[in-house]
Order: C-alpha cells, then sequence, then structure tokens
C-alpha cells in the first residue's frame, strides 16, 4: 500500500485514521484564513469545532473534501492523501458525506428521487436498490410518509433531514456537518440534532461545526475551540466548554451565552 505523503495516490487504509490534517495552510489573497492546522479524528470519533465568525471553520470543513485547495499542508482520508495532485478525488468524496446549513436539495425533485438521483449518477446503483436504498434512509430520519413530497413542502428541519439521509445514501465513511441547523428555526434544530445523535450513537465518524453547544457536549468526544486560523485548543467537552483554558475561549462562550452582549460586541456576530 501506498505511504501517506510519498505523493503516490494511496488507497484507502483500513488502520488509517478517520481523517488527518497537517500543518494546513489556506490564504483567500492575502487573508491568511488557516495558519497551520492540525488534528485527527479517529473512526468512529465525533469532534465539535467552534470558534467565532471568520476563524476559519468552514474552510477547514471544505479542506477536508478539497472543496477547497488549501495552500500548503497535508490532509488525508482514511489513509488517502487527498491533498495529492493525483489523488482520486472523486472517490476520496465518494466516502465524504456533507450538510451544509443551506440543504441544497433539488427544488424540482421529491425526497425519494433527492436520494436515489445521486446513487444512481455516482454509484450505479439500479433503480429498485437506490430506492430501496433510499427509503431505508428516510425511515431512518423519521420521514417515511415524506418520501413524495418535494422540498418547497417540506419545513426545514424537514429538509436538512432529507439532506442527512441523501448523504447516508452513499454510504459514506465520514460525515461533515457545517452548521446544519443554524439556518432553522428553533423549534426545528431538535429532531435534526436528535437524528445527528442517533448517527453518533451508531458509531459514525463526524466532523460537526456547530454553534449547539448542549449538542457538543453531550454528543462530541472531543471539541476544537478555532479562532484566527488556528486551533487554540481541543478536548473533551467537559474541558474545553466546561472549564476552558484560554481566555479567548472563556470569551467566546460568554458571547454565545449572552447574546446581547454579541450584538453589541466590536466584531458584530
Ligand atoms: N472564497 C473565499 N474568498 C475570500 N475569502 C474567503 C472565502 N471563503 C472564506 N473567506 C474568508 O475566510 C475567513 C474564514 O471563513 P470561514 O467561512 O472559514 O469562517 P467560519 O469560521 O466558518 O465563519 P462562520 O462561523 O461565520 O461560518 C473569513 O474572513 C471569510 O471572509
Ligand atoms: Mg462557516
Amino acid at each position: 500500500m501506498a505511504k501517506p505523503g510519498t505523493g503516490a495516490a494511496a488507497e484507502p487504509d483500513a488502520g488509517a485514521p478517520a481523517i488527518e490534517v497537517r500543518d494546513l495552510h489556506k490564504s483567500f489573497g492575502t487573508l491568511e484564513v488557516l495558519a497551520g492546522v492540525d488534528f485527527t479524528v479517529a473512526r468512529g470519533e465525533v469532534v465539535c469545532v467552534i470558534g467565532p465568525s471568520g476563524s476559519g471553520k468552514s474552510t477547514l470543513l471544505r479542506c477536508v473534501n478539497r472543496l477547497e485547495e488549501p495552500t500548503s499542508g497535508t490532509v488525508l482520508v482514511a489513509g488517502a492523501e487527498v491533498t495529492d495532485p493525483d489523488v482520486d478525488i472523486d472517490k476520496v468524496r465518494r466516502g465524504i458525506g456533507m450538510v451544509f446549513q443551506s440543504f441544497n436539495l433539488f427544488p424540482h425533485l421529491t425526497a425519494l428521487q433527492n436520494l436515489t438521483l445521486p446513487q444512481r449518477r455516482v454509484l450505479g446503483r439500479d433503480k429498485a436498490e437506490a430506492t430501496r436504498v433510499a427509503r431505508e434512509r428516510l425511515a431512518r430520519v423519521g420521514l417515511t410518509d415524506k418520501e413524495s413530497s418535494y422540498p418547497a413542502q417540506l419545513s426545514g428541519g424537514q429538509q436538512q433531514r432529507v439532506a442527512i439521509a441523501r448523504a447516508l445514501a452513499m454510504d459514506p465513511q465520514l460525515m461533515l456537518f457545517d452548521e446544519p441547523t443554524s439556518a432553522l428555526d428553533p423549534e426545528l434544530v431538535g429532531d435534526v440534532l436528535a437524528v445527528m445523535r442517533s448517527l453518533a450513537d451508531e458509531g459514525m465518524t463526524m466532523l460537526v461545526v456547530t454553534h449547539e453547544m448542549s449538542f457538543a457536549k453531550e454528543v462530541a468526544d472531543r471539541v476544537v475551540f478555532m479562532d484566527g486560523g488556528v486551533i487554540v485548543e481541543e478536548g473533551s467537552p467537559a474541558h474545553v466548554i466546561g472549564a476552558p483554558s484560554h481566555a479567548r475561549t472563556r470569551s467566546f462562550l460568554s458571547r454565545l451565552l449572552d447574546p446581547a452582549a454579541a450584538r453589541i460586541g466590536p466584531s458584530g456576530d
């Protein structure tokens, strides 16, 4: 098997961590958004990334499946070097489910069709198999009765659960979530978090950018706090959220707990 870092297009390695990021840098023009990030996500681990707006959380997530080209550094997914120019990036991406704040469902397709289309196009599944998998995944997110609904006929929370089911239909080894509940009305957040919690309980490897501290506290194996393009601290939720070591983490958490203070804060977020 090709060793990571040799420049060869590495095959997924069953023993390798789910994600390994080494000295990752990303600049947009003169703006350095990631200033040397190192971290590892083990298989089956749930890691929540928290931090202020603009700290580089989404950019980090997008570098994992190379939706963003890193300026330098190495990203390995299941041992395959994503940052290798010769890697089969489509193959790597097939193993990674991604759920964004905006659901990006096809408006002209039903919930069921939103799940079957990528399976047929990308995985080459036949209609019967794609439909079987789609129904199973819709059941898993509690939307069996909505398979014939179009996105406009679903609530935001239901649409997000369809988006999660769509990602799950591709049998990913790893799920990336970028603030999956932040566009939702408060009363719809719980159902989406419940689905994510059940995925975590089933052993799915998850990297989750979130502002939901109670979710991070209960579900994360590890919490990573980012600020200014670096990881300021990481550790158990009890440590990072419950008893943070760094002043920057404490200040972020107190602004999060006191939205009024955040609104009048200098950064305006
Ligand atoms: N394509 C781009 N071109 C130029 N600048 C960008 C681009 N994408 C992101 N940035 C900048 O990079 C910085 C980090 O953005 P990023 O989206 O990673 O932050 P974030 O931590 O996810 O913030 P939020 O909590 O608001 O989602 C921001 O200053 C942003 O304006
Ligand atoms: Mg973001």
